[in-house]
């Protein structure tokens, strides 16, 4: 009887929430569902909540009304296919889901409307599915350009990585599943990753590594945090009871589920004891709490034993009860239907594909192409007909397509053009002549480094060189690769250097140094790379992964069909040497203290003046824009009205991404130089057309984290509001006083 109250109030619940436009339970009616259910339930059946039941899934419980065990899936950018119980094997190899770009792509956007399309595709997948928990999105920062995972990541800012994320969760979580904020916390490289110990001050981690997690809390209510493998300060992360319990419940007021990476779990009641969430591994060695495999149950014995309170185990078991209440999962309320591999779907990725595009140099005016001149083309570089959705670890997919942009090329050229595809030949520097050493050596190859590149490609270069000279066009396409071979990107290992494969720079070098007609270079890769020829390359576009239209998204852009409008979120260095990381000799496998603090990428160069590859914020467009009337307003309560007026003042249609950056020229503490707070893109905006952007900001964005009082602080005094189209392209300025000095604990 009892239980048909509850569905009903539930169902009614969902109703009024359909109605006013939300599709999940609200708090107190899931709180509700969750607690009624907990009260029916033995130790037994609580403490199977603590730990998965298999690899993907939770333990369903007939008895008191969980009548599936709830099933999760990977990742950020697709519903990767569903596990074996027991191993890390597909139970469905073949099912198939849209690829949409990687995070670090989305990231490159800069639109939030996108973000959502983003999620609400995963989520749309997820319910055709029966997926109830994304395991994903990651919002780790890009600390250092060496991380194998920054390209599932949403970049080096914490400003960018948490609006990105917050419409990007509402979306899945619109579908009534859960999407998983991951990896928590300063899990911020691969390098031993399953035990390097980290070590990061409370201001830095309350500014730069926990602001985005902390907005995809408290903005977007995400229902599930995965926590990370390292240790911090000495102790794991997934039992790091200022962590979990501190910050987490707390302080941001978190109500859902926390569980471990995959096999991220050390110990029964000290981790249950320290705010621990539930544990997950492979299905086989799930051990601790709950023991799938074996049928027992270590966390009821400890609690027979007195090492952990009822009361404790309830807590764990309420978190997962109130995911799956929130959901629709636990009391049967209607869940909104999904749909997959639709149409629509492949057209949110490749939209989402050609707006992450940056154009990073296009000096010579050498793009769009135009394909009607185009009779004979050169391709140089494998990786342009090289799949990479399978690819990728736990971010891998499986797709019922994948266009290269080798194939993308053919389909839009035709057969009337000739189309040669060459793989980049490593330069032999043994075999060059002088001349070539000398032209290799202008255009920034590394020309004394390879001499153990094969011989073999060396008459390759020639045949290309051939070719080229005959091309209307030569398309140089590089970057690195998602896998375990060589320097490529991979989840559990890092990049070993930001350089590209041996002789492949100095090859780029001899290409770019041939002046064939219409070079263009295009650099696909999630990280920066550290090209050593950049100044020779006239023209470049840089791409991170996207996923299953990725070759029509990048030919689009290269024909002009759609303007880039991308904006990179990684600051390019130039070398791994500037780096901070580098600097501060802060990278390592075993005990990495974070000595650069928070002059974290962007913040760094602009500490050290130092001038990067390409700045963080940066990305050209086929017209221009004029950035005028930047205008700020402040209200009482501290709210900051930022606009300012963007005019396309060139040929084509574009959009364009205005960034709003604070200084702080009275500050009382130790501060960046700028940081950015918050930015708007624009429509897209025929020549001559203008449009008013604005961006509100509030005194969060004015705050440091004082490590004594344990606080956000935003002192009086006066702020610097300035308005770019890069963090290095500054088009305007203003400044505002705030009147007195505020403190809050809750960022
Ligand atoms: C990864 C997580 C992933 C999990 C489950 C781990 O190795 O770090 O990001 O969600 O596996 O596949």
């Amino acid at each position: 009887m009892k239980t048909a109250n509850i569905r009903f109030a539930a169902l009614a619940a969902a109703a009024l929430a359909a109605l006013n436009g939300l599709a999940m339970l609200d708090d107190e009616a899931a709180l509700k569902a969750a607690r009624e259910t907990l009260a029916k339930m033995t130790l037994e059946e609580k403490a199977l909540l603590t730990g998965g039941s298999g690899t993907m899934t939770i333990s369903a419980i007939p008895r008191v009304g969980i009548t599936k065990e709830w099933t999760m899936s990977d990742n950020s950018s697709t519903v990767r296919p569903q596990m074996n119980r027991w191993d890390w094997g597909y139970t469905n190899p073949r099912s198939q889901n849209t690829k949409l770009p990687s995070l670090s792509a989305l990231a490159s956007t800069w639109d939030v409307e996108l973000a959502r399309l983003h999620g609400e595709v995963l989520g749309a997948e997820m319910r055709d599915r029966g997926v109830d928990e994304l395991l994903g999105p990651g919002v780790n920062i890009a600390r250092t350009p060496l991380n194998g995972r920054n390209w599932e990541y949403l970049g080096e800012d914490p400003c960018l990585a948490a609006k990105m994320c917050v419409p990007m969760i509402k979306g899945v979580q619109s579908y009534d599943v859960a999407a998983t904020v991951k990896h928590f916390c300063l899990n911020d490289q691969e390098w031993n990753r399953t035990t390097v110990d980290t070590h990061c001050d409370l201001r830095t981690l309350h500014e730069i590594y926990l602001p985005a997690f902390r907005a995809a809390v408290r903005d977007a209510g995400v229902l599930c945090v995965m926590t990370s493998y390292n240790k911090i300060d000495g102790i794991w992360a997934s039992e790091n009871k200022y962590l979990q319990t501190g910050v987490l419940r707390d302080r941001w007021g978190f109500k859902g589920l926390v569980e471990t990476d995959w096999g991220g779990q050390h110990s029964n009641e000290f981790s249950a004891n320290n705010g621990g969430g539930i544990e997950m591994d492979r299905g086989d060695k799930i051990v601790h709490h709950f023991n799938p495999k074996a049928g027992k149950y270590p966390l009821v014995d400890a609690v027979k034993a007195g090492k952990v309170s009822e009361a404790t185990v309830d807590e764990m078991a309420l978190h997962v009860l109130y995911v799956m209440a929130k959901t629709g999962f636990l009391t049967g309320a209607p869940r909104k239907a999904g749909e997959r591999n639709t149409k629509k779907h492949q057209e949110i990725a490749r939209r989402i594909g050609e707006e992450s595009i940056v154009l990073a140099k296009n000096e010579k005016g050498v793009l769009p192409l135009d394909a009607k001149s185009l009779k004979k083309v050169l391709v140089v570089g494998k990786n342009a007909a090289e799949k990479q959705c399978h690819k990728g670890c736990s971010a891998e997919g499986n797709v019922p397509y994948e266009v290269t942009f080798l194939a993308a090329l053919k389909a839009r050229l035709g057969k009337d053009v000739e189309i040669v595809h060459q793989p980049i030949p490593r330069f032999a520097v043994k075999k060059a002549s002088k001349e070539e050493l000398e032209a290799v050596a202008r255009a920034g190859g590394h020309v004394d480094a390879n001499d153990k590149a094969d011989d073999a490609f060396n008459v390759k270069l020639d045949e290309i060189k051939a070719i080229a000279l005959t091309s209307d066009a030569t398309i140089i396409f590089t970057g690195t690769e998602l896998g375990y071979n060589g320097n490529m990107e991979s989840e559990g290992r890092d990049r070993k250097d930001m350089l590209t494969d041996p002789g492949e720079d100095a090859s780029i070098a001899a290409i770019l140094s041939w002046g064939a007609k219409n070079t263009v270079v295009i650099s696909r890769a999630g990280t920066p790379v550290g090209y050593t020829w950049t100044d020779a390359a006239p023209t470049m576009l840089l791409s991170s992964y996207l996923g299953m239209e990725e070759g029509n998204s990048i030919a689009r852009v290269v024909f002009g069909d759609v303007n880039p409008s991308g904006k990179l979120c990684q600051t390019w260095p130039k070398r791994y040497e500037d780096t901070g990381v580098a600097q501060m000799g802060t990278y390592n496998g075993k005990e990495v203290v974070y000595n650069e603090r928070f002059y974290v990428g962007y913040r760094w160069f602009d500490h050290k003046k130092i001038e990067p590859m390409f700045p963080f914020g940066h990305g050209l467009s086929y017209t221009t824009f004029d950035v005028s009337d930047v205008n700020v307003k402040t209200e009482k309560g501290c709210r900051v009205f930022v606009s300012a007026r963007v005019t396309n003042t060139g040929k084509v249609a574009g959009r364009e991404v205005v960034q709003v950056y604070v200084s702080y020229p009275d500050a009382k503490v130790e501060r960046c130089e700028k940081e950015l707070k918050g930015f708007a893109k624009t429509k897209l905006l025929n020549p001559g057309e203008s449009e008013v952007v604005s961006v509100v900001l509030d005194k969060e964005d004015f705050a440091y984290f004082d490590e004594l009082c344990h606080q956000f602080t935003t002192d009086a005094g006066k702020y610097e509001i300035l308005v770019g189209t890069s963090s290095r392209d500054i088009r305007g300025k203003a400044s505002t006083d705030i009147a007195w000095t505020m403190q809050f604990p809750w960022m």
